[in-house]
């Protein structure tokens, strides 16, 4: 079987949040399941910079406003994985953020430069590259919505030329634009329809995926479940119900090559689930670092994290004053909103022995906050996956969680129940409110004071498997129903 996974981010070359970690582990597993996979990405200058061997496969008429078009094939740095990158003058030779500016502002041209994305897909599969022809295109959120509906297209005019699988990474973000930009996209007129690629009026990349797609993917079982309602469906609740009989929830997993505390380089001390002293040094090293009081009586919480509505960390914000006052400790690393950034630093600045607060993005520090921290919070809104606590997991940090999507999928909460049972990994709240991530958080100090209570549940957070084998199988089983309807 032969895919083409469409993306607009991999790490470690670019990246914006868990969808860059997805590009990067999930193509390599499907490699080691039996798929022949390649991947498609934006030419941004880290990418075109970074990429090995780049040859030019083809150059095509300039088209969606790019000046120049020009189609690579190369492999990844370190890895063998191949990747078609397109470079597309004016377009994608921009440096930073890859949606926006410097001002944090969204490019006003994203349309043309994700439809090109998705178009270019499709023209793979139609056979740009005589050599390599994909079965099954695979687009990962709105920016690769549009190839899909491309293939749609395509198919109408010369016959089904490959089938495809959307995989929804956030709801949220749609790529909404007015109804002005259609004629720009190059898509049959009829396409601009309830039953098409129009929602409310304008343009919706990612309703044009989940319309035209084969198959559809979200990124855990309650993720797929809630999405079908109208709380957490973002006006698709009815397209996605509709389609509930091709729409499959497979849990993202862990890359232990990247995520590994008995190998992690970043981190002050490497340990494993029977040496969990010596993540003992790592939390040490952490409060040095951030300049915290040197204590190891109460718990260190940690954040990782776009500060965004999503993530519910205004309520880790109101709930810190009692952790302060309990003897406990707050550790962010992240960037987003304005106002949640200066809640958090004028919280730090209150209380440096309490609270270090890094607004920025550093992969490093990712690594040391997620190794050296007791609890990792995780008390989202809402949550499609979630890696953060994926990697808590696999660190010995519990991870505190609301119970929703991803998270009530990988958290088993620390109830008495749960640990006399021995399943229990972290801990687990309802509401969306400060009160109940109070009370939870108070649970943890309670846990925190019990230590062979505590090492169990770490253990077993340790012990569990998340991994990308497991999920690249359950997407080989949605290809393949694929495949079998294609015979
Ligand atoms: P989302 O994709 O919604 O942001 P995930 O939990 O799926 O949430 O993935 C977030 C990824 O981004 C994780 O790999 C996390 O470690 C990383 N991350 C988030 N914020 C930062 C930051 N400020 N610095 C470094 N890594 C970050
Ligand atoms: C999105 C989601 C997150 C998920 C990630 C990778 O950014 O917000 O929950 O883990 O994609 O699938």
């Amino acid at each position: 079987m032969r895919v083409v996974h469409v993306c607009s981010e991999i790490y470690p070359l670019i990246k914006t949040g868990g969808l860059a970690d997805v590009a990067a582990a999930l193509p390599p597993a499907l490699v080691r399941c039996g798929c022949d996979v390649r991947l498609l990405l934006p030419g941004y200058p880290v990418i075109l910079e970074q990429v090995r061997n780049p040859q030019m496969l083809v150059e095509l008429p300039p088209r969606f406003g790019a000046s120049r078009l020009r189609l690579y094939a190369a492999t990844l740095p370190g890895s063998e994985m191949p990747a078609y990158v397109i470079d597309a003058h004016g377009l994608y030779d921009r440096h930073g953020n890859p949606y926006a500016d410097a001002r944090n502002q969204e490019y006003a041209d994203n349309y043309r430069r994700f439809a090109l994305l998705g178009w270019m897909a499709a023209e793979l599969a139609h056979g740009l590259d005589p050599v390599w022809r994909p079965d099954i295109v695979h687009g990962h959120d709105w920016h690769a919505g549009l190839a899909p509906a491309y293939l749609k297209a395509a198919e109408r005019r010369s016959g089904r030329i490959a089938a495809s699988v959307m995989t929804i990474h956030n709801l949220a973000y749609q790529g909404v634009y007015s109804r002005e930009v259609f004629h720009e996209l190059d898509l049959p007129p009829d396409f601009f329809d309830m039953y098409g690629v129009e929602f409310y009026g304008n343009v919706s990349f990612l309703k044009a995926g989940l319309f035209y797609a084969d198959k559809l993917t979200t990124v855990s079982p309650t993720y797929a479940r809630e999405i079908q309602g109208s709380e957490q469906g973002c006006g698709l609740e009815g397209l996605l119900s509709g389609r509930a009989q091709d729409l499959a929830g497979i849990l993202n997993g862990v890359d232990p090559e990247v995520w590994n505390p008995e190998t992690d380089a970043a981190i002050a001390a490497n340990y494993g689930v029977s040496s969990l002293e010596r993540k003992r040094e790592c939390r040490r090293a952490l409060q040095q670092q951030c300049g915290l009081a040197m204590q190891d009586t109460a718990p260190v919480f940690g954040v990782v994290s776009r500060l965004t509505d999503q993530k519910g960390l205004h309520l880790v914000l109101d709930a810190l004053p009692d952790v302060i006052q309990r003897g406990g400790q707050l550790v962010l690393l992240g960037s987003g909103d304005a106002e949640l950034e200066t809640g958090f630093l004028n919280a730090a600045a209150a209380h440096p022995e309490a609270v270090s607060v890094q607004i920025g993005y550093d992969e490093g520090k990712s690594h040391q906050i997620i190794a050296s921290c007791d609890v990792v919070l995780v008390p989202s809104r809402y949550e499609p996956c979630g890696l953060t606590q994926l990697y808590g997991l696999r660190y010995g940090t519990l991870p505190l969680v609301r119970r929703v999507g991803g998270l009530a999928d990988s958290v088993v909460d620390a109830s008495p129940e749960n640990q006399a049972a021995g399943m229990a990994t972290g801990i687990v709240f309802e509401g969306f409110n400060t009160e109940q991530l109070a009370t939870a958080m108070r649970c943890a100090f309670a846990l925190f004071s019990h230590h062979d209570a505590w090492q169990r549940v770490q253990q077993t957070g340790m012990r569990q498997q998340f991994t990308w084998d497991r999920a690249a199988a359950q997407m080989i089983d949605v290809y393949r129903q694929i495949m079998m309807l294609e015979l």
